[in-house]
């Protein structure tokens, strides 16, 4: 399918300049697989597909003790542009042809075969809605292709792209795409209606390199230095000289080695100098969905901006009826802060915890937010829990309605089961197996089953005391 571009508007980008005082900041430094491999990727699921000696290994570095898996033998992989889940399987784009890496195995994909050339650049957009699968766009030296489905969608393209560097943006109308050409940057998104539109930024001269983070930060070298462009899409030199500007769509953090060979974290919105990350610009680096840089030389040494720490229990988004523990895992015992909606909540330890009460919270939506600081100068981990709370659920007003909906047709009075739940008091006395059954989606029989918030009504309403 060919596809032209439709208009073409252009914008133009205001510099002003800022240097950042982040300070320093020191990575947890630690050396992952011995001499001889080379990091190829780092996958979004936080593993690393490595070649060592003729061999493709996968390998978790976050995970003590865990042994490589092979993969497959080594073929001409070339350079990796953009790893996407897709699938279940991860896709992998390269200089050397496109890839799939399922259940431990590496097989060619025959995406490649549709393009017209080898790759040149990769990305995967998020979805405009954020919900399923994003837009994969892909450069070949004379082409630009989105694929939709799985199918290439080829777009028409008056020059060459055999230079080109993709990278992810934001517009208000959502994501959109990057393409840096020989003198200028192409914008492309979709509008409202779906349709293609591109539009070209004006910047004081030819970018050298540019990138895009997870945080919507576009990021250019324009000139030897290092730009960023934020949500006011305004273009800010951030006051440091660029050999190398590494960045992921699917991590938050950036990094910069400079042209002295310093090395600069970008996270939380400051820039910190990382006077312990030794690495040279022109070597195998690559960046991690958890922000680490991993780099390629006599090991592989991966340097992780923050220590580990995860929030378990209900997930973000949950609808919450009864009392919820959300445990905290850490390494060591660092400082752990909670709040709910700004205000502080205790944090209990063995195991490190946090326990809520959504009925002393109220009805209505919630965030939790739980820091974790370590002293040996890595970042903070924050992690946060969006939840929405269900109290107060009535007979008349909650329950009766999805009785009537859902259940009567069979459990009322002219229906064929043999269970009668047409009263307060015969569903008060059989709630258990209500919920038992609601829940595991086995009632209504034969039909779609209640939505998540209509089981949490249910719930809200026996945890309320069952009122009329
Ligand atoms: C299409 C008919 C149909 C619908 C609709 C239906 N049920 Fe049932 N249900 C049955 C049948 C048939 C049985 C098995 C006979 C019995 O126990 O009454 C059953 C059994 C049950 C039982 C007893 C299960 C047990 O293990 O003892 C419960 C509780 C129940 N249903 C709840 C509900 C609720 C709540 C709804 C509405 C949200 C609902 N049902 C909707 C047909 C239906």
């Amino acid at each position: 399918m060919r596809r032209g571009l439709a208009a073409v508007l252009f914008a133009s980008l205001a510099s002003c300049s800022a240097i950042d005082e982040g300070g320093d900041v020191h990575p947890a430094r630690s050396e992952v697989l011995p001499m001889g491999s080379a990091v190829l990727v780092a996958l979004p699921d936080g593993t690393i597909v490595v070649e060592d000696d003729g061999r493709l290994l996968q390998y978790d570095p976050r995970a003590a003790d865990a042994e490589p898996t092979v993969v497959g033998p080594a073929t001409d992989i070339g350079e990796v542009h953009a790893a996407v889940p897709m699938d279940g399987a991860i896709l992998v784009l390269a200089s050397g042809g496109t890839f799939i890496l399922r259940e431990d195995a590496w097989i060619p994909s025959p995406l490649a075969d549709a393009l017209d050339g080898p790759i040149v650049d990769a990305l995967l957009l998020p979805s405009p809605t954020g919900r399923g699968q994003g837009d994969l766009w892909i450069a070949t030296a004379s082409s630009l292709y989105r694929v939709v489905d799985g199918v290439a969608e080829r777009l028409t393209l008056d020059e060459s792209l055999a230079d080109a560097q993709l990278a992810p943006a934001r517009r208000p109308e959502g994501p959109a795409l990057w393409v840096r050409l020989a003198d200028r940057v192409l914008e492309i998104w979709r509008d409202r209606s779906g349709v293609i539109r591109t539009a070209a930024l004006i910047l004081e001269g030819a970018p050298d390199a540019i990138g895009g983070d997870a945080d919507g930060n576009g990021w250019v070298v324009l000139g030897g230095r290092l730009h960023s462009i934020g949500a006011d899409r305004r273009l800010v030199d951030r006051g440091v000289e660029v050999a190398r500007l590494l960045t992921s769509p699917l991590s938050h953090e950036v990094w910069v080695i400079d042209a002295a060979g310093a090395s600069w974290l970008h996270a939380d919105g400051t820039l910190f100098h990382a006077p312990d990350v030794t690495v040279d610009p022109t070597q195998v680096l690559a960046v991690a969905a958890d922000g680490s840089l991993y780099a390629s030389g006599a090991s592989i040494v991966r340097y992780a901006p923050r220590r580990y720490a995860r929030v378990r229990g209900a997930p973000d988004g949950s609808l919450l009826v009864t009392p919820q523990t959300f445990d905290i895992e850490v390494e060591g015992s660092p400082t752990i802060e909670a709040t709910i909606d700004g205000e502080a909540v205790a944090v209990a330890a063995d195991p490190n915890r946090v326990e809520l009460d959504p009925v002393a919270l109220g009805e209505g939506s919630h965030e939790l937010v739980v820091r974790v600081v370590y002293d040996d100068g890595t970042l903070p981990v924050t992690d946060r829990r969006a939840f929405e709370v269900i109290t107060n659920a009535t007979w008349t007003e909650d329950v009766q309605p999805l009785y009537d909906a859902h259940c009567a047709a069979c459990h009322g009075p002219e229906g064929s089961a043999v269970t009668r739940l047409g009263t307060r008091e015969e569903w008060q006395t059989r709630i258990e197996v209500i919920l038992q059954n609601v829940d595991q989606g086995r009632m209504p029989l034969g039909r779609a089953p209640l939505s998540r918030r209509e089981v949490a009504l249910i719930q809200a309403w026996q945890v309320g005391g069952f009122d009329e």
